[in-house]
């Protein structure tokens, strides 16, 4: 049993295998949060608590007397509203009578075995595992507003997934302003927000600052996660670094206008706020309705920023990632975007995809321009039959013809778009998110659709549905090119257009889940502009995203390590494109951009016909070498070696097996330097008792030499020089450190 409930002190202990997290329905119903952090067990922390009268912050009706206690003090797991709670607060709502009040008091609890679902939305799910599911109902009194915290508790992994169900039990209508997944209040210490900003083209991008005094706000107003902020936050303190200190992270289940509020108060306790965002957000709750938030997955460590990396690589991989690829190898693959952007036909793509077979990959990938009137990014979205004039050929004969030279097929799609200049927006103009009487905003040429309303999910399913049934097509590449504006749905009425944006959300996934659980066959990659919903929400449907339209090597070594730090190596689309870059004009040798590839979903961007024989070799021998490592690279643990956006002489990063069997270093020269100093990393993750073969130069070391003394390389010189270093367990040491089975 993972959570303990004293029934007489109303005291709730959700226990995971290195942590604990407490909180107390106390004698008056409030719900207060106690603890979390490493494990205690069921120990009452009660006793840590202590509260003075603190002027202004005032007191509830009943405890007046009482000046110590105030909820602008308190810890709290969920906060109400208008009623003295003056930090960031979970949810905002008008009552029937238009008052802002909402005084949540504990009402009862139920513990069941397994892992609660979220209607509608993704959500982690129990796999084989021992989670269970508590639920703690708050009730206001006055309103019949009930909220139900949700807390799926997983021992194994750490991992404590929350969300809220907020029901209008009264009579009247309510309007919900704020409704988060969840509160985490720290009573002591400080701490620094680590968040992960960035733009297209330079994806999260870690940012570390002290919580300040004040609200720190990250969020999306974008109706995506967004390249500009990422849905996960961590709360480090000031000395955590990889390998030691305590940190919390906090990661939201979700890919549209999220929040994450983090803000140390006057009595220097820390909170941390996250889930929908309130910008333009109003939910009408009839009475007997009921609204879901989405899941943020909360976990603790007192080992470091690896540990907690570690921790959500492992969850998101395992318990949000489904179906038959989620574990499996991916195929090397072949996309045809920077190789011919939309300048292609039949034959073009024919001889990409002949040369690629020659050369060992195992996937052609056909991108934008295949459909409708598409030329350019000016048109032809929506029209989602293929352009047989331009490709000189029908799709199957397409697809027969790549499959005929033992190829897969994969296709790129925009489903949730639509060009002014296509059939489907003269049909249907409605269709697109416009204001009626205003001109709307253009991005990239294009609208989005009304994915709020059921009609254009039908079409949108029936469409794509159809394309996946009648051809055969192994993988498809789901792209979303610009940003919500003008979000109005005509088919709601006017109290429920601050609902649209959530329903855009509900919508998409609807079409997800069904898409993916009837084609469970095809592997799903998702993109946005590269890593634009780069987020847990995506992951439940799509098992990898393109991890960021940069594809030149140096910049990606950035972006991929600030990607590490939430989400699994294996869902970080990755590919070697030409050189010089097609963004940044970069020349790098063909052996560094493939490093920095094959940590993720490996493959190819570029025209192979242009290469030269020695280049085309080297490929022959880079697609056999990740095919060897990609069970290492995918099911091991990873570790950042060094920081990139600090560090400007190399660039080092690391998998270890888990159960230290074998290694795999890379390094990337990002800075050479004229009378250099040695390049010297230490490893990570090894069996310290081990002896390890070095591939190539077949010298052994032990495991505690590799990790407490390190590994010196000789100097690289030249532009961009990488290497890759593989490590081998053979034995054990001896007592006198001698190798048993290893020869030195
Ligand atoms: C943006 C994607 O990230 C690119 O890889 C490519 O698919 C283009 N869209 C096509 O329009």
């Amino acid at each position: 049993m993972c959570i303990e409930i004293d029934n007489k002190k109303r005291l709730f202990s959700l226990n995971t295998k290195h942590t604990t997290y407490q909180m107390v329905a106390d004698s008056h119903g409030f719900l207060r949060h106690i603890y979390y952090g490493r494990k205690i067990g069921s120990f009452d922390m009660r006793y840590r608590e202590y509260y003075s009268d603190c002027g202004f912050s005032p007191n509830p009706y009943e405890l007046q007397t009482q000046r110590d206690f105030s909820l602008d003090t308190r810890s709290m797991e969920y906060t109400g509203c208008g009623i003295g709670d003056f930090r960031p607060g979970c949810v905002r709502l008008t009552n029937g009578d238009g008052s802002f009040s909402a005084d949540l008091r504990y009402v009862g609890h139920s513990l069941r075995e397994g892992k609660y679902r979220i209607p509608g939305l993704p959500a982690s799910y129990d796999n084989g595992g021992q989670c269970q599911t508590l639920c703690i109902d708050l009730k206001d009194d006055v309103s019949d507003v009930i909220v139900s915290l949700y807390y799926g508790v997983f021992p194994e992994q750490d991992m404590i997934a929350r969300s809220a169900v907020v029901k209008n039990c009264g009579k009247q209508p309510i309007q919900l302003y704020k409704a988060a997944s969840a509160c985490l209040d720290l009573p002591f210490g400080t701490w620094d927000l680590i968040h992960f900003q960035g733009r297209h083209c330079m994806e999260r991008m870690p940012e570390r600052t002290p919580v300040p005094h004040a609200t720190v706000n990250i969020s999306s107003g974008r109706g995506a996660s967004s390249h500009q902020h990422n849905p996960f936050a961590i709360l480090a303190a000031p000395e955590t670094g990889e390998d030691n200190g305590p940190c919390y992270g906090a990661m939201l289940v979700y890919s549209g206008n999220f929040k994450i509020e983090a803000e140390c108060s006057q009595m220097q306790s820390t909170r941390l706020v996250a889930g929908i965002s309130d910008e333009q957000f109003c939910w009408h709750l009839e009475p007997g309705e009921s609204f879901y938030t989405p899941e943020l997955l909360l976990s603790y460590t007192d080992r470091g920023l690896t540990a907690l990396s570690q921790c959500y690589q492992d969850f998101v991989a395992e318990n949000i990632c489904r179906g038959p690829y989620k574990d499996g190898s991916r195929p090397v693959l072949i996309n045809n975007w920077e190789a011919t952007y939309f300048d292609f036909n039949a034959e073009t793509l024919c001889g990409i995809a002949r040369q690629a077979r020659n050369l060992g990959v195992e996937m052609l990938v056909l991108d934008d321009g295949w459909f409708g009137q598409r030329d350019d990014d000016t048109s032809g979205l929506g029209d989602w039959f293929v352009n047989e004039q331009k490709l000189g050929c029908t799709l199957p004969r397409l697809i027969d013809r790549i499959r005929k030279m033992g190829l897969k097929f994969g296709i790129w799609v925009e489903p949730e778009m639509v060009s002014q200049n296509s059939q489907l927006y003269r049909q249907h103009p409605d269709w697109a998110l416009t204001v009626p009487g205003r001109n709307p905003t253009v991005g990239r040429g294009q609208l989005v659709l009304d994915l709020s309303r059921k009609d254009v999910v039908d079409y949108l399913y029936a469409t794509f549905s159809q394309l996946l049934r009648s051809n055969a097509i192994a993988y498809v590449k789901w792209d979303m090119n610009r940003h919500l504006t003008d979000v109005f749905s005509r088919e709601l009425p006017p109290q429920r257009q601050g609902e649209v944006f959530h329903r855009y959300m509900l919508g998409l996934y609807d079409l997800l889940e069904r898409l993916t659980q009837e084609f469970p066959q095809v592997l799903f990659e998702g993109c946005s502009g590269g890593g634009g919903r780069f987020d847990a929400g995506m992951l439940y449907y799509f098992p990898q995203i393109w991890c960021s339209d940069d594809t030149d090597p140096i910049e990606r070594l950035k972006i991929q390590y600030g990607t590490s730090f939430g989400y699994p190596i294996r869902s970080v689309g990755s590919h070697v494109s030409a050189s010089p870059n097609h963004q940044t004009g970069r020349k790098t040798p063909l052996n560094t951009r493939a490093v920095v590839a094959m940590s993720g979903t490996f493959g190819y961007e570029l025209d192979l016909q242009l290469l030269s024989a020695e280049e085309k070799e080297e490929i022959r021998r880079q697609i056999p070498k990740y095919k060897r490592w990609q069970s290492l690279i995918f099911h091991g643990n990873y570790y950042r070696l060094t920081n990139p956006l600090r560090d400007d002489y190399f660039t080092a990063w690391q998998f270890a097996a888990k159960d230290g069997t074998q290694a795999l270093l890379n390094l990337v020269v990002t800075a050479p330097k004229a009378n250099p100093y040695p390049i010297h990393v230490t490893l990570k993750g090894l069996d310290p008792e081990g002896m390890y073969r070095e591939e190539g130069s077949g010298m052994v070391y032990s495991g505690a030499a590799l990790m407490y003394g390190g590994y010196t390389l000789p100097i690289l010189l030249g532009d961009y020089p990488s290497v890759q270093l593989y490590f081998e367990k053979i034995g054990f040491q001896d007592g006198d450190g001698a190798s048993r089975n290893g020869n030195h």
